[in-house]
Parts: structure tokens; C-alpha cells; sequence
């Protein structure tokens, strides 16, 4: 961890992980690519770029690894979130954002990797397209969950269930999560605990963390958004010293 209190690797991410000692990690949390955004799989291969912007050539740099099917995702999400539990420690908790056409998938690849799925949170977007006829799909969601037991008497308060915050307004990551909101998530981990992000995109979950007082290593494929991630968690530690 050199001599910050934060680092973000580039790189793979099962390949990273697997670096790891055991135990290394108080908590996991993610956003991972959720390979979704579309009800066929010729629309799910569209560029990351086209699925999540309408800002054509000004949308921030498309990413990687959100085109595969439902079976691969599955398992491939099986995979780190096993690897991610063997790097936590004993009732370490587990946070995976997810939209609702991932979501049954997602409750199936974490316990597959041998987290208790203890329940699902909602992000409350509030700011979605309406639909007529239709509900709107307002909302995002967090499967959560533990690496074995986790006691009641954890030294972390009650959390809410539901948390409204609209997307951020100038993005610099195509599906970067609200700054506040990830502030909000990161407090189920006791207090100075060391939390990962496997899928640190533009660095919001490291942030937040850290701003709240924890440690943080974030891993994040593209060399592009590992670079972002740096400058603008240095630039959101700078601002609030
Ligand atoms: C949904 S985004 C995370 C956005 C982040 N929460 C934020 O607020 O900026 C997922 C990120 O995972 C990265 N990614 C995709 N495949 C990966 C892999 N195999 N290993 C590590 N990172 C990967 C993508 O480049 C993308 O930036």
C-alpha cells in the first residue's frame, strides 16, 4: 500500500485477486460490468460507449468486459467473487451493484462463491425515462451479503435500504456511481477496515472510502480509467484537506 492509505492496480482482475494472501480484505465492494444493457445479445455487444451515453463523441472512454451472455457472466462473476472471498476475512461483508436484468444471476454467482446472500438494497435513481404503460426502471441495486457469519454485534450502525441519488452530473466514467452514495455503502465496513473494489472504473468506491476513513484498493482493467481514477481521487483528497 506504499505509503498512501490507497492504491489502484491495473490489470485483471481474477488475475490480480489471485495475489492476494488470504484474509487480506475487511470488505468487498463492487460495481462490476453488469454485460446487460439490452434484451438480445447483438445489443448487449454493442460498445459500452452506445449502451450507457447518448453523448456520441464527448460520452467518456467505452470499457471492457460487458458483452458476454448470461452463462458467462454467471460464471465468470462465480469466479472473482470466490477468489474476492478467499481475500476477505472471516465475515468480511459483500456489496455488488446490479441492474434488474442482472440481478437474479448475481444472487446465483455470489452464492455459488460461497457468500451468504444476506439481502438486495435499491439505489433510487429517481431520474429515469418514463415509460407508458410501463413502471419505470428507476432503480439500481446492491446484492449484499457476508463471508460466513457476521454478528449483530458488529461495531457498525443501523444502515438504510434505500438510497436516493440521482447519477452524477459531468461524468468522467460512462456508469459511475454517485460520490455520496458510495460514501454511504462503504460504512457497513467496521470502521478502519481495508475495503476492495475489484472494478474501480473512474475510483468513486476508493474515494468515498477513503474519505470515510478507510483503507482502499481499487483494481481496474483499462489503463485509461486507472489513470483517471488516480488523478481524481488525489484531486477529491486535495479538496476536502
Ligand atoms: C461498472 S464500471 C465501474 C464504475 C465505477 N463504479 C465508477 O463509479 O467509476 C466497471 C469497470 O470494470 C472494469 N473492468 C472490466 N473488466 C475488468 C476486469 N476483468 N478486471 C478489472 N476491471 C475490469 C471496466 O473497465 C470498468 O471501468
Amino acid at each position: 500500500m506504499s505509503d498512501k492509505n490507497w492504491n489502484i492496480l491495473q490489470g485483471d482482475a481474477l488475475t490480480i485477486l489471485q495475489s492476494f494472501p488470504n484474509g487480506t480484505f475487511d470488505a468487498v465492494i463492487t460495481d462490476p460490468p453488469y454485460a446487460s444493457g439490452g434484451r438480445t445479445q447483438s445489443e448487449k455487444n454493442r460498445s459500452t460507449a452506445s449502451k450507457y451515453s447518448n453523448m456520441g463523441n464527448n460520452a467518456p472512454p467505452a470499457f471492457d468486459g460487458d458483452a458476454k451472455d448470461q452463462r458467462s457472466w454467471t460464471r465468470w462473476c462465480a469466479e472473482w467473487l470466490a477468489e474476492a472471498r478467499r481475500a476477505s476475512k472471516p465475515g468480511a461483508p459483500v456489496c455488488m451493484f446490479i441492474d434488474w436484468r442482472q440481478l437474479p444471476a448475481a444472487t446465483d454467482a455470489l452464492q455459488w462463491a460461497g457468500w451468504i446472500w444476506r439481502g438486495t438494497a435499491v439505489w433510487d435513481k429517481g431520474n429515469s425515462r418514463p415509460q407508458k404503460g410501463r413502471f419505470r426502471q428507476q432503480s439500481e441495486y446492491i446484492v449484499w451479503g457476508s463471508n460466513g457469519d457476521m454478528p449483530i454485534s458488529r461495531p457498525v450502525p443501523c444502515l438504510p435500504g434505500v438510497f436516493k441519488y440521482g447519477n452524477p452530473q459531468k461524468r468522467i466514467h460512462l456508469t459511475e456511481k454517485p460520490l455520496q452514495l458510495m460514501r454511504d455503502v462503504v460504512k457497513i465496513t467496521e470502521a478502519g477496515g481495508h475495503i476492495l473494489d475489484p472494478f474501480a472504473g473512474s475510483g468513486t468506491t476508493i474515494l468515498g472510502a477513503v474519505l470515510e476513513g478507510y483503507e482502499a484498493t481499487g483494481i481496474e482493467l483499462s489503463e485509461t480509467y486507472a489513470q483517471i481514477a488516480r488523478d481524481r481521487i488525489e484531486q477529491g483528497l486535495s479538496e476536502e484537506s
